[in-house]
Parts: C-alpha cells; sequence; structure tokens
C-alpha cells in the first residue's frame, strides 16, 4: 500500500517494489506463491483495523495465496508441497507456520482461492450453518454475482430456498438467471430498487446473506419475516468510506419486533471442517449442481487493477492472480 485511501481506490494507492527475501525465523515458512487473491477484505485493510491490524503505508496488500513451500522448520511441511496460506500479494512470502493449512487434493488448484477456498467456504458456512436455511424459505443474497455470494445462492437453491439475487448491473442479473438458476434478481442501481425488491419477494424475507451492509441491508431488514435472520458476511459498501455509516434507523425495535436474529461470523471459525465442506463443494461442482465463476489475471502487477474493478463492482465470482505456473501433478 502506497498510501491510506480516503473514497475509491486508484493505482496511486499501490506501489510495487523489488526488495531482498526476509530472513525466514526459525517457527516460519518461505512460500513461493502461486495464486493471490483479490478481495474486498484487502480494501477493508486499507481502511482501519478488521479482524487483522489496519494496513500502514509500505506494507503488503494481505490475501490469501496458494503457494508451494521453499523452506520450512523441522517438523514442518515438506519443501515443494503445496499449502494454502493468509500471506499477501508478493512472489515470496515468509508467514507463521499456524498462517498456512494443507490443501485437500482435489479440482483446479485456482479454485483453492475460490470454490474450495475462503470464498466457497464462506458461502458454504453462512448457508448452512448461520442461516438455519429450511426448505421452502424466502433468501435474499447481496453481491449475488461476486465470490462469496454466487456461491452462497446456489447453495441456498440446492437446500431447498427461492433465492432473490442483488447486484449492481443488468448484466450480472442475466448471469445469475441463465447460467445460476436464480429465479428473481434485483439491481440495487435501479432508482426502482425498493419497489422491485417488494415486488421479488412476495413472500415475506426469511434469511438476508449480506455481504454489502449500508443502503441495502437497510431495505431488506423491513421485508424479513418473523424469526427471520440476517447473516453478515461483509460490509462492502463501507470499505471505500472513511466513517462507517449509522446503524439502521430502528434496528434494535426491528429485531425485537419480529424477533429476528443477525449474526457475523468468520470463515475461520469453522477451520475443523473446512475439509468436510471442501469435498462437499467439490462434489456438488462435479454433479453440475453447483457452478463456481472464476476470471484469473496473469501477474502480480494487475492485482491492483483487479481490486479497484472489484470494489466498482465489474467482477463476476472470483478475481484470482497467478504468479507462477500450476505444479506438475496437481489433480484436475
Ligand atoms: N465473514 C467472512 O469470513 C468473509 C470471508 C470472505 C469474504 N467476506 C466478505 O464478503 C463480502 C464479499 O466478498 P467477495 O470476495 O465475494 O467480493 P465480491 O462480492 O466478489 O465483490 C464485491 C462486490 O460488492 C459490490 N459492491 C461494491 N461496492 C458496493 C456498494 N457501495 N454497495 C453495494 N455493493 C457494493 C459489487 O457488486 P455489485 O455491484 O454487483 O453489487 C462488487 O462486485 C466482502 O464484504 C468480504 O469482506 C467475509
Amino acid at each position: 500500500m502506497a498510501e491510506r485511501p480516503s473514497g475509491s481506490l486508484t493505482s496511486r494507492h499501490f506501489r510495487s517494489e523489488m526488495v531482498p527475501l526476509p530472513q525466514r525465523p526459525a517457527d516460519a515458512v518461505l512460500l513461493r506463491n502461486i495464486f493471490v487473491s483479490v478481495a474486498p477484505g484487502a480494501r477493508a485493510a486499507m481502511q482501519g483495523p478488521t479482524h487483522r491490524p489496519q494496513l500502514l503505508p509500505g506494507e503488503v496488500i494481505p490475501s490469501s495465496v496458494v503457494a508451494e513451500v521453499v523452506a520450512a522448520p523441522p517438523g514442518g511441511p515438506e519443501p515443494g508441497s503445496i499449502v494454502g496460506g493468509a500471506a499477501g500479494w508478493q512472489e515470496y512470502s515468509v508467514v507463521p507456520t499456524s498462517d498456512i493449512w494443507p490443501l485437500e487434493r482435489i479440482g483446479e488448484l485456482s479454485q483453492h482461492l475460490g470454490l474450495l477456498g475462503r470464498n466457497g467456504l464462506t458461502a458454504y458456512f453462512g448457508v448452512r450453518e448461520v442461516a438455519q436455511l429450511r426448505a421452502g424459505e424466502t433468501v435474499v443474497v447481496s453481491g449475488a454475482a461476486g465470490g462469496v455470494g454466487h456461491l452462497a445462492g446456489q447453495l441456498a437453491r440446492i437446500a431447498g430456498a427461492r433465492v432473490v439475487g442483488i447486484t449492481g448491473s443488468d448484466e450480472k442479473n442475466e448471469v445469475l438467471r441463465r447460467r445460476l438458476g436464480y429465479p428473481a434478481v434485483v439491481n440495487r442501481r435501479s432508482p426502482s430498487f425498493a419497489d422491485d425488491l417488494r415486488a421479488a419477494c412476495p413472500a415475506d424475507v426469511d434469511v438476508y446473506f449480506d455481504t454489502v451492509g449500508g443502503l441495502i441491508l437497510e431495505s431488506v431488514l423491513p421485508l424479513l419475516a418473523r424469526h427471520g435472520r440476517v447473516v453478515c458476511c461483509g460490509v462492502t459498501a463501507q470499505y471505500d468510506l472513511d466513517r462507517p455509516p449509522p446503524a439502521p434507523a430502528g434496528l434494535a425495535l426491528q429485531l425485537i419486533a419480529k424477533s429476528l436474529r443477525m449474526q457475523g461470523f468468520l470463515v475461520a471459525d469453522y477451520l475443523p471442517e473446512w475439509g468436510a465442506a471442501q469435498r462437499e463443494l467439490y462434489a456438488l461442482q462435479r454433479s453440475g449442481e453447483l457452478t463456481a465463476l472464476e476470471e484469473i489475471r496473469d501477474g502480480l502487477d494487475s492485482a491492483p487493477g483487479a481490486l479497484i474493478e472489484m470494489m466498482a463492482g465489474g467482477n463476476i465470482g472470483q478475481f484470482t492472480v497467478r504468479l507462477a505456473p500450476d505444479p506438475a501433478g496437481w489433480p484436475s
């Protein structure tokens, strides 16, 4: 990060540097990154503290990575093995061994940052654990064409829900309808958004899978059914703001009056269950029930532009940046 942004991201907020490899502390691993993710969480960290400390100018943009282990402490992963990790937009990273995890040897390697990585797992645990979804319920998903959202909506559909997707463009909504089987879609940028949303939800909304917060959360709250649930996954709408927006008006009374539940979660809360979830997500993809969308860009220098585009709503599915070719022998 070259400087802390205020408002929308631009290329001047980023800088790329060639530096010597840092010394590896005794309890750390040296990784050669193969894929790095592009995610709004990086923008959030540039703004202020989240589940990680605020990023300072000169620090590396944080990201999930898929990487080859180059060197590790005795008893650690074998050099040459492929792992997932919390690292950053770097060709090589030195991270504590506690920040890497083994990968299930399934799927395309890049999918370990999408369907089989944080996004797929966030969708999975948000829908399966936090939403407590029942067949026949109405589920609204915001950011519904995004990395998490396009999978969350499909998982809700597979669980028997009627899914209503919210995105920022008619083109994305067409993809949701045609390729992902969403029965109803709404464009958040339309002047008639509130009416369109109400019309798309003739029955009350049982679950709101919220990836954006802000005004969309405020619009969905009054539509919730008694005992409705809000799955607080992300607040992309506030990541560009210097101060978080005020909470929706009358929030507490809305929660009380309809016995609503609003619950935040982090995908890391479910770490011990990741393996089983990855195998299930992969099986759903193989059976054709679940479609995972990803776009891969090449080279570290493409990462800032991809994040700028994502924050402006330009992505459909996951954006991933490839830094090195897939290693030989990875199953697909
Ligand atoms: N809880 C967890 O453990 C966890 C894990 C992973 C991600 N997350 C969070 O989940 C959210 C989605 O992540 P993702 O990687 O899947 O990103 P994404 O949804 O693929 O990309 C962000 C999308 O947000 C929408 N957006 C941007 N600015 C907006 C605004 N002002 N108001 C409303 N929508 C706006 C845009 O879509 P449209 O223009 O189509 O609306 C954009 O494409 C993020 O907030 C992320 O931090 C949480």
